[in-house]
């Protein structure tokens, strides 16, 4: 019914016959049981397999945040010299990693925006060993299209497709399906669903997902067996979750596009937003993230945060409660508000992510806080 929690660092041996006979196994493959919990733990694994079953994935590796399942696995795949592609408004930290980190071992990237297929091939050179993109992204919600993405690629290059799929989870989006070599969701966000917990993972095929448990067993960056357990809680009731987040967010969605205190809506299950098309073939809803412009300055759109009752105020996104947060005083407050202004980031910006509360009680909510705008 419940899955224990393998509370151990180390997983002991009856006798040398049985390290003899374990070592001999490991050689060839599968040793058929537990060593040492970096390189693997019982309830770990049960999340894995939960995880690589929704997504279609054969295998994947589990992670003690997002952002370590994204650098670990860009490490086990790059190296000196390397190339990689990244959609340009992948999440902050990502990006940050490639431009400050990766450039620092001699690993470059190049930034296309998500909707031009074609920058995407004019990007690869003969060194790209990673495409990254991410769908929908933050905080704009732009949908890349993976149909097309996966074939314009195949064409002109062998370079591993790698997707962050968190804001999409595998209920709304199986990328795997769509030919994607491997899957990252910040496993903090709907997977887990309940604002706390940290977790990551990445899925795709066994051979993939094998190279990147080796960089993990070296590197180090494991989820401990009581987050293993949440986030196998979590994900008991991710289905009905993501169901409420997606009618709740169409709704919301919906009311805040007819309000007049309202300039703009980002969401992909409206008709007005550019990849909407898109985003109706190739997702099944179109999850809990709203985003938008109010028709005030930013000192309007600071009362209007205020004034809300429901969401709570503070970055993050996915779980059971409603979060709201002003992206260019928060994420991006060290940017210029040139540099904010050409992201989009403008000051009348907001970022509500939904949760699954009375849809009708959040729209009340946002109708009363807006009469501060
Ligand atoms: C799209 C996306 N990817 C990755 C991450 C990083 O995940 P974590 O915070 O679990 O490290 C986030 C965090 O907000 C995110 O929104």
């Amino acid at each position: 019914m419940t899955n224990p929690i393998y509370q151990t660092s180390t997983f002991v041996y009856r006798d040398m016959e049985e390290v003899v006979d374990f070592a001999e196994k490991k050689l060839t493959g599968d040793p058929g049981r537990f060593e040492y919990s970096r390189y693997g733990n019982p309830t770990e694994r049960v999340v894995i397999r939960k995880l690589a079953e929704l997504e279609g994935a054969e295998d994947g590796v589990l992670f003690p945040s997002g952002m370590c399942a994204i650098t670990t696995t860009l490490l086990a795949f790059l190296k000196a010299g390397d190339h990689v592609v990244v959609s340009d408004e992948a999440y902050r930290k990502t990006r940050d990693f490639c431009a400050n980190v990766l450039s620092r071992f001699g690993i470059d990237s190049t930034w296309i925006p998500v909707d031009d297929p074609d920058a995407w091939v004019r990007a690869l050179r003969p060194e790209t060993k990673i495409v990254l993109c991410e769908s929908p992204t933050n905080p704009h919600l732009h949908i890349v299209d993976l149909e097309k993405l996966v074939s314009t690629m195949r064409q002109h290059t062998k370079a591993l497709l790698v997707i962050d799929a968190t804001f999409a989870t595998p209920i709304n989006q199986r990328p795997i399906e769509f030919g994607i070599d491997l899957v990252i969701h910040s496993g903090t966000k709907y997977l887990g669903g309940h604002n706390d917990l940290l977790g990551g993972v990445v899925l795709g095929c066994g051979d993939w997902t094998q190279r990147v448990k080796e960089m993990q067993g070296t590197l180090g960056g494991n989820m401990d067996p009581q987050g293993a357990y949440l986030l196998l809680r979590g994900l008991k009731t991710l289905a009905v979750r993501v169901q409420k987040h997606n009618e709740n967010g169409q709704q919301v969605a919906e009311f805040l596009e007819s309000h007049p205190k309202v300039k703009k809506v980002y969401y992909p299950g409206l008709r007005s937003h550019p990849h909407h098309e898109v985003a109706k073939r190739q997702m099944s809803g179109f999850g809990g993230v709203v985003s938008f412009e109010t028709a005030g300055d930013k000192a309007a759109t600071f009362r209007f945060i205020d004034s809300v009752r429901i969401p709570y105020l503070g970055p993050s996104l996915g779980g059971v409660e409603s979060l709201i947060y002003h992206p260019a005083a928060l994420t991006f407050a060290d940017l210029s508000s040139d540099e904010r202004v050409s992201l989009g980031l403008t000051d009348n910006l907001v970022r509500l992510a939904v949760g699954i509360e009375d849809s009708q009680d959040i729209i009340r909510d946002l109708d009363q806080a807006l009469a501060a705008v």
